[in-house]
């Protein structure tokens, strides 16, 4: 029997789609389904976290504690800051240590990090701290010049200054691990939620550049870019039964480390971003829409 020319176009289109699913396939076993975890201690005996008292940082911090490693905890509130070292201590034969540093204060705040870790041999970085904004056209987003200095320190120079202050010891050791807090809202540009998005893509594409400048130096940087994980950024938005906890999210993630540049950390929000980054901006911007509106109408129910 004789193929058409485009009979032979079909197939090897049709042949090209399934090698490329049955890749993902292979690779998404790989990340989320055989989970094995690094020798945290390879990097080096300290863990730094950012914003390490609540949600996803302060899970990430007790679960590099219960793989032996000794914490650093850095966000704003001292006391939050007490309890969380005393749970990590109490549950886990490690030391921690706490600084008490406000992200949106200016620059000054690394020299006082920097001071407070020299000497430390910090193997681990986690640039979690960040803030998420309102669902907002730009210029109508309540408190503008207050948030806009806000994000860009909290979700941008933290990220930078953090790994300036620590890249140069991990350099001199000849190893290190950063993990970079991105995000779902990096994938794609999201409409009315342009602030959070663009600078999570800036996080991503920094965090990604860096992992090739420095691989070659011992240093493993990873980029991560969860869907929603319930927290307190998070929870206002109701469906809590379709987001994993802080505790399964960072299970899941910490098991991918080593073995991608970047990753979505959890299986649902891998097929997701998969789905996601194939559709085109144009059609994600309305089926973003839709979702969100429905999320600020479960807010509205549930403050009524
Ligand atoms: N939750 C999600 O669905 C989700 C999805 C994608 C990406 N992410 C990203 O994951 C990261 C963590 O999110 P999360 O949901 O775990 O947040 P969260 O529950 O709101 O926790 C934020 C942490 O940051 C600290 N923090 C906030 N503002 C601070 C400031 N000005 N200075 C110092 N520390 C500050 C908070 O500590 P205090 O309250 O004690 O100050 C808290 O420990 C963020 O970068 C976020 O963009 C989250
Ligand atoms: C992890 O690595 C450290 C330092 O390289 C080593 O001393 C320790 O035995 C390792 N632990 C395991 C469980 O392999
Ligand atoms: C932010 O804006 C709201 C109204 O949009 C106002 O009530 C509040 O005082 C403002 N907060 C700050 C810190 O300026
Ligand atoms: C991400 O990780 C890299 C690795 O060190 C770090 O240099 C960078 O500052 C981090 N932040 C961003 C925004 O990528
Ligand atoms: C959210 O914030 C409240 C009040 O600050 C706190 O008590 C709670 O533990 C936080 N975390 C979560 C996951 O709800």
């Amino acid at each position: 029997m004789d193929c058409s020319v485009l009979q032979y176009i079909g197939i090897f289109t049709s042949l090209y789609f399934i090698v490329k699913i049955v890749l993902k396939i292979i690779e998404g076993s790989r990340l989320y389904i055989f989970s094995t975890y690094p020798n945290f201690s390879k990097y080096g005996k300290w863990s730094v976290v950012t914003g390490s008292t609540d949600g996803i940082g302060k899970e990430t911090a007790i679960q590099l504690a219960s793989r032996g490693q000794n914490i650093v905890l850095i966000s704003r509130s001292e006391e939050k800051l007490r309890n969380v070292a005393n749970e990590i201590e109490s549950k886990h034969n490690v030391q921690t240590k706490c600084l008490t540093i406000d992200f949106s204060d200016d620059e000054e705040i690394y020299n006082k990090i920097a001071d407070f870790l020299q000497g430390l041999d910090v193997g681990t970085l986690v640039n979690n701290v960040g803030i998420a904004q309102e669902i907002s056209c730009f210029h109508e987003h309540p408190n503008l010049s207050k948030f806009l200095r806000d994000i860009i320190r909290l979700n941008v120079i933290s990220v930078i200054k953090m790994t300036q202050v620590v890249l140069p010891g991990m350099v001199k050791r000849k190893r290190g691990l950063v993990l970079n807090l991105s995000s779902f809202a990096a994938v794609k540009p999201v409409k009315n939620y342009a602030m959070y998005s663009a600078t999570k893509t800036f996080v991503d594409c920094f965090a990604q550049a860096l992992s090739y400048e420095y691989e070659s130096k011992g240093i493993t940087i990873q980029s991560c870019m969860p869907g929603t994980v319930l927290t307190n950024i998070t929870k206002k938005y109701g469906e809590f039964q379709k987001m994993p906890s802080p505790e399964t999210f960072c299970k899941s993630w910490l098991a991918t480390i080593g073995k991608a540049r970047w990753t979505h950390g959890y299986w649902k929000h891998a097929i997701d971003g998969w789905i996601w980054s194939q559709l085109s901006t144009d059609l994600t911007q309305t089926i973003g829409e839709a979702r969100m509106n429905r999320a600020m109408e479960l807010e509205k129910k549930k403050r009524n």
